[in-house]
């Protein structure tokens, strides 16, 4: 029978997407590029290219247009508001900010942008919830600097976030700091490497020791940005975003097992710096035995000890098995296996429900922190009718199964969730893929791959669904 409980009052229902991913308009406002802006279109099987320069004549680069967000962004909020929506998680476009993003005056057209959004939101009682740094630095931080290679993108990373914080903590309470941290730990895919930290490694150079140096100096970015946003506004709720897909063990094998927590702490060690402010032990003796010479100062010891976030925010999408490999430490590119009991989305994403309960669980278990859902969701082929319909019952379904478990997480586990926030909550460009046909959305937007068709928006059937679950409070899924 279905559980008709509600979930508790204030819970934060809404919706999530990135300013790359949306808004277009890329060189409007004063706005630099971005390292969004040179990710051509890819698909399933052919990765997103990196070009060094704009070729137009040779590539599609989605994310210039994206869905006109810019433009349509008081049509789009009136559709969220009309779904009954709390809070709209999005992201400060750098560039927009910090052309070049080593300036020391900001740009006020960028600055005014947001603020014009937030109002818009706020109009309708919608609470903005704002990522600082999603995949989108700018493109001459990485040209001039080498990215998070360089120390020197703390500093630069902090202006922005004073800016930020300055201009709109009247109208903005919740923030992270840095979009999935750890999609970087797998190094070997050069796209997590350049969306989390700009970095494109030369050949020969060691990945693995160049994501444990930028990864570090953004937790120090982050601990450091926690601690101004508080010194700014004591009201301010600064988390960390981490994307969570559990690791379970093949079999109950204890080889398994044990390489199964390696992999857990391989992958989550970056909120536990963000959540407990100190490196954990097995990390401290890998540097030794890998002899990573790690640029770690004292001072960033300190400034990650009281750093230390005030909730996680995380993305749960599916989850991933593995088993002993042979080996010591865990390399996500080569060690994950098919889970023989959980089905993949037409892009290879292992649906798993009962996993989102166990990672609220797990993260309870560890942190006793408030926690957020700031991504969920179904990227899926939809089909648009004449009449301009979609009917996605696979996407209704899967919300329900994952909001089913979040339910049974918070009313019988006891975690204490502020909200969920499915992502692409309007259709968008794929981060992953670049495409528009990888659809989330419970708003269709009339757009192709490349960029042709009316940029109109639609009501899909998910729409009017997850428009009950918000008004009777997740008692009707
Ligand atoms: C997360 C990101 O990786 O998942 C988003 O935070 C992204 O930016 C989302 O869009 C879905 O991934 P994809 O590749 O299907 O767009």
């Amino acid at each position: 029978a279905e559980d008709i409980r509600e979930f508790p009052p204030n819970f934060l229902w809404g919706g999530a997407v990135a300013a790359h991913q949306l808004e277009g308009a890329y060189q409007e406002g004063g706005k630099g590029l971005s390292i969004a802006d040179l990710f051509t279109l890819g698909s399933k099987d052919q990765p997103r290219k990196i070009t060094s320069t704009i070729e137009d004549d040779k590539y599609y680069y989605p994310n210039h247009q994206a869905i006109d967000f810019y433009h349509h962004y008081p049509e789009d909020i009136k559709l969220l508001a009309e779904m009954g929506f709390k809070c709209f998680r999005t992201s400060i476009a750098w560039s927009r900010i910090f052309p070049n993003g080593d300036e020391t005056e900001p740009n006020e057209a960028g600055l005014k942008f947001y603020d014009d959004l937030f109002d818009e939101c706020l109009k309708y009682g919608i609470e903005p919830v704002v990522t600082l740094s999603h995949f989108e630095i700018p493109l001459h931080l990485v040209q001039e600097y080498g990215g998070w290679r360089d120390r020197r993108m703390i500093e630069f990373f902090l202006r922005l976030a004073e800016v930020c914080f300055k201009r709109y903590h009247h109208k903005v309470k919740y923030w992270m700091t840095f979009n999935e941290i750890n999609n970087q730990t797998n190094f070997e895919t050069a796209g997590h490497l350049y969306t989390n930290s700009g970095i494109i490694p030369t050949a020969g150079e060691n990945r693995e020791k160049l994501m444990y140096q930028a990864a570090h100096y953004e937790l120090v970015a982050s601990a450091q940005a926690v601690t101004l946003g508080h010194d700014i506004d004591p009201d301010l709720q600064i988390g960390s975003m981490i994307a969570m897909c559990p690791i379970y063990p093949l079999t109950s094998k204890p080889e398994d097992i044990l390489f199964t927590q390696r992999a857990m702490q391989t992958r989550y060690w970056f909120s536990d710096v963000h959540a407990n402010g100190f490196y954990p032990e097995w990390l401290l003796k890998f540097f030794e035995k890998k002899h990573f010479d790690m640029d770690i100062t004292t001072a960033d010891l300190a400034a990650l000890q009281v750093g230390t976030v005030d909730y996680i925010g995380f993305s749960y999408y599916m989850s991933f098995t593995t088993k002993y490999a042979g080996h010591e430490d865990f390399n996500e590119e080569y060690d994950l296996v098919e889970n023989p009991y959980v089905k993949a989305s037409e892009w290879g994403w292992q649906i798993d429900p009962v996993g989102l309960r166990y990672a609220l669980n797990w993260f309870t278990d560890r942190y006793h922190l408030p926690l957020f859902v700031v991504e969920n969701g179904l990227g899926a082929v939809d089909q648009l009718t004449e009449d301009h319909k979609v009917h996605d019952d696979y996407r209704i379904k899967y919300m329900h199964d994952h909001i089913t478990q979040m339910k049974k997480a918070v009313l019988d586990d006891g975690v204490d969730l502020m909200g969920y926030t499915p992502w692409g909550c309007i259709d968008l460009v794929s981060a992953g893929t670049g495409e528009m046909s990888k659809r989330y959305g419970m708003i269709y937007v009339d757009e192709d791959d490349h960029g042709n068709g009316s940029l109109n928006r639609y009501r899909k059937d998910s729409f009017y669904w997850f428009k009950n679950v918000i008004a009777t409070n997740g008692a009707e899924l």
